[in-house]
């Protein structure tokens, strides 16, 4: 396995919709990862399972489900969430303060009970498939960058971990909410792939740059003729610009180790 800190930061998206995909991605993968990407799609087809059995092989998940109900339903979510031993958790932004800060509070009760560490929350702030005109069309009068900016800083206020941006607005979030405050950044593109459905991507070392503390990232790896070699290549780009990075100023301002949920320790548009 290449740099430990940098594949500390790479989380790769199991977006698949199987169990038997799920495990056969984790295998396939796990000389050089170790943090995977629980979202919707296998969460409604595999469950707990899914998070199982990454936990179960020493892995740590991200379990993006995007939470956004009622503070109640959501401290419940978030909660089994805990239970479940996921690493970092999403909830969305505009569920308002009150939801967040339930979440918070649900999340380190859950962790004190089960005698475990309490699972990062990071807080959508507005889907990157929303443009302006998506959002005038629900109601909302902000322009999209003010709006993430604004949802950023509430979640800031309301205890959250971080916020997932693109890597272009890192370096935003993190004058907002402060070097520990996490920029878990989709979006990530090597030089020359494919742009997929991303409009606003950066390649790993630029993200990096940016002060992106995770990297999410699917199908460039999943979708690689040889996706080990590619999960290799990124990291290895990772561990180049993290070199410089701790050379650099962009020390301070990027986030240190201690910002990551790591195992051990504990657009104008905006958001994810
Ligand atoms: O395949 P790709 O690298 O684009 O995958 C990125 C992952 O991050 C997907 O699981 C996707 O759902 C998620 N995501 C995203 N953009 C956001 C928020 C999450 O691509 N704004």
């Amino acid at each position: 396995m290449g740099s430990r800190e940098a594949a500390e930061r790479l989380v790769v998206a199991l977006d698949v919709t199987s169990m038997e995909e799920a495990r056969a991605w984790v295998e396939r993968l796990w000389p050089e990862v170790r943090f995977f990407k629980v979202g919707l799609g296998l969460f409604t087809a595999a469950g707990p399972a899914a998070v199982h059995f990454i936990k179960e092989r020493g892995g740590r998940v991200f379990l993006d489900l995007k939470y956004h109900d009622i503070p109640n339903t959501v401290a419940q979510a978030v909660a089994s969430a805990a239970a479940l031993g996921a690493d970092l958790l999403t909830v969305h932004v505009a569920g308002g303060r009150s939801m967040l800060e339930r979440a918070v509070q649900a999340a380190e009760e859950a962790a004190a009970r089960h005698r475990q560490a309490r699972p990062k929350i990071v807080g959508v702030t507005v889907l990157t498939s929303l443009d302006a005109r998506a959002l005038e069309e629900i109601g909302e009068a902000l322009p999209l960058s003010d709006l993430a900016l604004k949802r950023a800083q509430l979640a800031k206020a309301a205890g959250l971990d971080g916020v997932v941006c693109s890597p272009l607005e890192a370096r935003t979030v993190k004058l907002a909410g402060g070097p520990r405050f996490l920029a878990v950044t989709p979006g990530i593109r090597p030089a020359g792939a494919e742009l997929g459905d991303q409009a606003r991507a950066a390649s790993p070392e630029m993200a990096l740059q940016c002060g992106a503390d995770l990297l999410v990232v699917g199908r460039p790896i999943l979708e690689a003729p040889d996706p080990l070699a590619a999960a290799r290549r990124i990291l290895s780009q990772m561990e180049a610009a993290m070199k410089e990075r701790e050379g650099g100023a962009g020390r301070a301002a990027a986030g240190r180790d201690d910002a990551a949920p790591g195992a051990e320790r504990g657009k104008e548009r905006g958001g994810a």
